[in-house]
Formats: structure tokens, sequence, C-alpha cells
């Protein structure tokens, strides 16, 4: 197993499914994007499941055209039952495995990279899912498609915890992740935890763009992971599932000052202007209202959000260089 990962995590997602990690055996799992930072996260889950708990392998077969992997992704071990291929999901795809399972997780996900990869960003949402909808259709696969808490857009305050059913501007399937985060972010993915890692490694203020205020809640891996396990094995087809961590819906301001409190130490920072590399209209305030989740998937997340900071910053203390300053 990686040793950019924290084992006890994997055991933790893996533990926490209980029965339903049996709906796997024998089974064959496609991962789209299965280099990124969710996509190394499933295939470190099904190892341990191999090792640990099937009566029969899944098998894995991963694709990943590595534009957003990173240094992590780009390097990739032997993994038992699992192949690795090097393919932009943009075009078409078929191998001699039929999967049982699609995970559609490639996608650019960093708003700094979404930025920086306008095109690619909307082809592998839209051409690459059709590619992955078109196998599904073609083999009978169960397919989960990651979509985006983005999808809600700036919602109206009163649409805030905000429910599937809450259209914004547009609708669409099936799982929606709310600000994911843990060990396995890239230094250089620039979403905000990550961001303030590597400058307080690098013993520099963080930096808080806009005016500070914006919220955000935020979800630990394992929970997320649990999530859309869940949402693969009892999902129903069609449904959209948000999987985030409802509490606490924090201001980046008391972000910091809640990492001060886990670090044990003043952290200083300075409010600034969003970066020109980040887009317009960042939404003031986001967070789940998870009510379809706990009652159709039996979904709750556990990791509070202190313990969660705990982990994260203490192995990104230890992976992180803080020379490549965001
Ligand atoms: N992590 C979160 O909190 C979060 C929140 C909202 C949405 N999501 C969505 O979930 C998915 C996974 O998120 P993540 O955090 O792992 O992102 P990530 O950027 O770490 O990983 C995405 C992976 O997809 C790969 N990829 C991109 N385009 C591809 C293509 N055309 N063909 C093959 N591979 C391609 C990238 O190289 C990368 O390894 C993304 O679609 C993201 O938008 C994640």
């Amino acid at each position: 197993m990686s040793d950019f990962l924290l084992k006890s995590d994997i055991a933790e997602i893996c533990h926490g499914l209980g029965p339903v990690a049996e709906e796997f055996t024998g089974k064959t799992v496609l991962i789209c994007g299965g280099r990124g930072f969710l996509g190394r996260y499933f295939v470190e889950t099904f190892a341990y499941l191999n090792k640990h708990a099937l009566k029969k392998p899944v098998k894995l077969v991963v694709l990943d055209n590595l534009i957003t992997a990173g240094r992590e992704g780009a390097k990739f071990e032997t993994v038992p039952h699992c192949r690795f291929q090097k393919h932009d999901i943009i075009k078409p795809f078929r191998f001699k495995e039929r999967p049982d399972f699609i995970l559609q997780a490639a996608g650019i996900a960093s708003p700094y990279y979404y930025r920086a990869f306008p095109l690619e960003t909307l082809e592998v949402a839209i051409q690459g899912t059709k590619n992955c909808l078109n196998l599904a259709r073609s083999t009978g696969a169960k397919i989960l498609f990651f979509s985006s808490s983005e999808i809600y857009g700036d919602p109206d305050p009163k649409h805030v915890p905000t429910p599937e059913s809450y259209r914004g501007n547009v609708s669409f399937s099936v799982v929606r992740p709310f600000n994911v985060y843990g060990p396995g972010m890239q230094e250089t993915d620039y979403r905000v935890l990550p961001n303030f890692a590597n400058r307080i490694k690098a013993d520099l203020p963080l930096k808080v763009y806009g005016s500070g205020d914006q919220t955000r809640t935020f979800c630990y891996v394992t929970d997320a992971l649990r999530g859309f396990l869940l949402a693969l094995v009892k999902g129903l087809p069609g449904e959209a599932y948000n999987i985030g961590n409802p509490k606490p819906e924090i201001s980046m301001v008391e972000l910091v000052r809640i990492s001060e409190c886990v670090l044990g130490r003043r952290v200083k920072h300075d409010v600034v202007e969003y970066p020109d590399s980040y887009p317009a209209d960042e939404p003031n305030r986001r967070c789940p209202d998870i009510t379809k989740a706990r009652l159709q998937l039996g979904y709750e997340p556990r990791v509070p959000l202190e313990e969660g900071l705990r982990r994260f910053y203490g192995w990104a203390d230890q992976s992180y260089t803080g020379t490549q300053s965001a």
C-alpha cells in the first residue's frame, strides 16, 4: 500500500462499510480518474478489502490521463488485482474486462485547475461521462457519477443547508461531494486546506481570499468514501445524493482559528483579494442537507472537523515540502 495515505484511514473506511463490502466480492470495478485524490482512496480501499475481507477479490481497472494527478498520482505502484491504463476518457475506450461497477471520478476538481483547463473540464464532464454511460449501457454496469456541490451555484440563503431538490440553475445526478479533504491531497492542489497546510509548512501567513466571511463545511475523506460506496451499492438509479458533513458551517476566518486550536499555536493570516487564477462568483455559503443520504443510504459522517484537521495537518507536515508556496 502507498505510504502517501494513512493506513488507519483506509481501515476505518473498510470497517465502516460493514456488510456492504460483500457486494464487491468477485466483482470488477472501473475507476475513472483513479490516480486523483478520491480515486487513489478507492484503489487503496478495494486493495484493503481484498487483503482482509472479501472471499473473492474485486478486480480493478484504473483509467487516468494524469492531467491533474500530480507527482503522487503519476507514481503507480503495483497493486494486486489492479490494472492501470493511462487513458483520456474523452476518447472512447473498451477492454476485455466487463465492469460490474463504474466510478466516474475523472474530472478537474480544483478551481485553480478548472481555470487553467476550461475546455478539458467541460469535455471530461460531458464526453468522458458519455463514454462511461455507453460502457455502462453495453455491459449493464452500475455507474456512480461524481458531480459537485458547485452544481448549486451560490444558493439563496433560504436554501442553505442545500437539499438535492434545490435545482439552482441546473439539475443533474448523482453524488455531489461537498469539500472533501484529507491526506493525499497534492501540495499544489490549490484548494483551501492544501493551501493552508503548504503555507503552515513554509512558515508563511495564510492567505484568506475575498472577505473571509464566505462559509464552507468540510467532510473528512473517510466519511466521504463510505458515503460514495454506500451510494454506489444502495443508491437509487438517477438520484442525486449530497455527500458531505453539514456541521460545522464555518467562515474561512473561523477555519484559521480552528486550525490554530488544532495546531496548538498562533497562525498569522492575511485577508487578500481572490487571485486571478480563481473563478469569479465563488459561493458565499455552502452547506449540504444530507437528510436524503441519511434516510436512503444510512450515511452519517463520524469524524469531527478538529479530528480530521489534526490528521490532515499531521500528515501534511510529514509529506509537504513548503517549497512551492501556494
Ligand atoms: N474532493 C472534493 O471535495 C470534490 C468536491 C466536488 C466534486 N468533486 C468531484 O469528484 C471528482 C474527483 O475529485 P478529486 O478530488 O479526486 O479530484 P482530483 O483532481 O484529485 O482527481 C481527478 C482525476 O481525474 C483525472 N482526469 C481529469 N480529466 C481526465 C480525463 N479526461 N481522462 C482521464 N482522467 C482524467 C485527473 O488526472 C485526476 O487524477 C472530480 O470530478 C471532482 O470534480 C470532488
